[in-house]
């Protein structure tokens, strides 16, 4: 949740004896997934800074109580209505107090002690959490595999349930399916959930909301990840008819599920992944990476995987010049949908600091890249089906 602290131009918190947004950064670091930033804008800027930075919530200090400011503060809450803008004023008179409710500002703090707001940001935590968990879903899961091992499907799975999630009125759920070896957490988190993949498919008879919100482990508000089995004894214990359904029922909560899938194509996967809404095939610039991408795109048509199902996803991890994307669709017949950029600072950094590339710069090109597809597919992609469906009809694959 992006938090911004607005301090009118020329207004410094000190001179007023108000917490400066340092005392507060040191209490909302405690608070998970809340990123706080401190600006110094008049509402002009303001305006202009809210069209460029994606904020959730934010608090306006020193419009030094004046009736002009104010309702410049009602035309931005009426332009960004996503925005929880919380108004700081200083000793209001009840007559400036009635003309912001006439306005609609109605969250209106007078007191600065951390506690309020901190209060503040917890109850609109847990508003938006309730609002997004009752509101009807979207129900698409989205399968990531590999043509062959390594050729970055966690990559692409973590950072585009990432991307996904950087809509905030969207629930995304990302499931290492990789079993046992899932390395996903190392793209997501440093902190190891206490349950996993297995605990799901296990308790599926009494899978509810309830323990559906205990179990999965929260990256942020809006993105959960549940990790894959890695104790070995746990898995013989999995209860396999189960598996299909736990993705079934997650449907119910989610907008998007994200499968992260091992390359290797077993029985069980292959049921989950022709119940997928959208494959994507992520392959490298390699002659054994296209040959394999072939024979999966075959296996699942065989499987009544539709084509138009399946979009590829070329991953410049193993950069050979001599093969482009020209030659990787005329050997499979199938457009690619998505070029991603070898990129070895920003994911080396990534696997350090356990983040998804997209959010260690999000202003590189492998980033773009991803959110630019992401917002693609989160949004109408009839378009997207139309140009497949004429590449096919030039292309039919035998
Ligand atoms: N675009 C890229 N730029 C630089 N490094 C990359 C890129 N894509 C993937 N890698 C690196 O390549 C390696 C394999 O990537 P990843 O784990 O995503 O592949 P995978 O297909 O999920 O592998 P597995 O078959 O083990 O599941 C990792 O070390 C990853 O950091
Ligand atoms: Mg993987």
């Amino acid at each position: 949740m992006n938090i911004v602290i607005n301090y009118m131009k020329e207004w410094r918190a000190e001179q007023h004896n108000l917490k400066t947004s340092s005392d507060i950064q040191g209490i909302v670091k405690s608070m998970p997934d809340i990123s706080l930033k401190q600006v110094h804008l008049n509402v002009t800027s303001l305006k202009k800074y809210l069209s460029e930075h994606d904020t959730d919530m934010l608090f306006i200090y020193g419009c030094d109580n004046k009736v002009s400011v104010v309702e410049d503060i009602a035309k931005l809450k009426d332009k960004y209505q996503k925005v929880k803008i919380v108004l700081h004023l200083y000793d209001p008179k009840s007559t400036l107090l009635l003309k912001c409710i006439d306005l609609r500002i109605n969250d209106i703090i007078t007191l600065d002690d951390t506690q309020t707001i901190i209060k503040e940001i917890s109850d609109f935590k847990n508003t938006q959490e309730n609002f997004l968990k009752n509101k009807t879903h979207s129900r698409q899961v989205f399968g990531l595999m590999s043509s062959k091992g390594g050729d970055g499907a966690t990559v692409m799975a973590t950072n585009f349930a990432s991307a996904l999630s950087q809509n905030s009125m969207k629930r995304v759920v990302i499931i290492d399916m990789a079993i046992p070896f899932g390395d996903a957490d190392m793209y997501l988190t440093q902190t190891q959930n206490v349950f996993d993949l297995t605990d799901f498919v296990n308790s599926y008879d009494r899978l509810d909301e309830v323990l559906i919100e205990s179990m999965v482990q929260r990256l942020n508000t809006n993105l959960h990840f549940i990790p894959s089995a890695k104790n070995f004894q746990k898995i013989m214990t999995m209860k396999l008819e189960n598996y299909e359904r736990v993705i079934e029922r997650l449907k119910d909560f989610y907008d998007y599920v994200v499968l992260d899938f091992s390359s290797n194509f077993d029985p069980v996967s292959l049921n989950i992944i022709q119940s997928c809404n959208h494959i994507f095939m992520v392959l490298s610039d390699s002659l054994a990476s296209i040959r394999v991408c072939n024979q999966k795109i075959n296996v699942l048509q065989q499987n009544k995987v539709m084509p138009e199902k399946i979009a590829l996803i070329e991953n410049e991890s193993r950069v050979n010049e001599d093969i482009t994307t020209g030659h990787i669709e005329v050997a499979l017949d199938k457009k690619i949908d998505l070029f991603i950029p070898f990129d070895n600072n920003t994911i080396n950094e990534s696997l350090i600091q356990s983040k998804p590339a997209i959010r260690i710069d999000p202003s590189c090109k492998l980033a773009k890249k991803i959110v630019g597809f992401s917002q693609k597919w989160s949004g109408n992609h009839s378009n997207k089906l139309e140009n497949k469906t004429i590449w096919r009809n030039l292309f039919k694959r035998t």
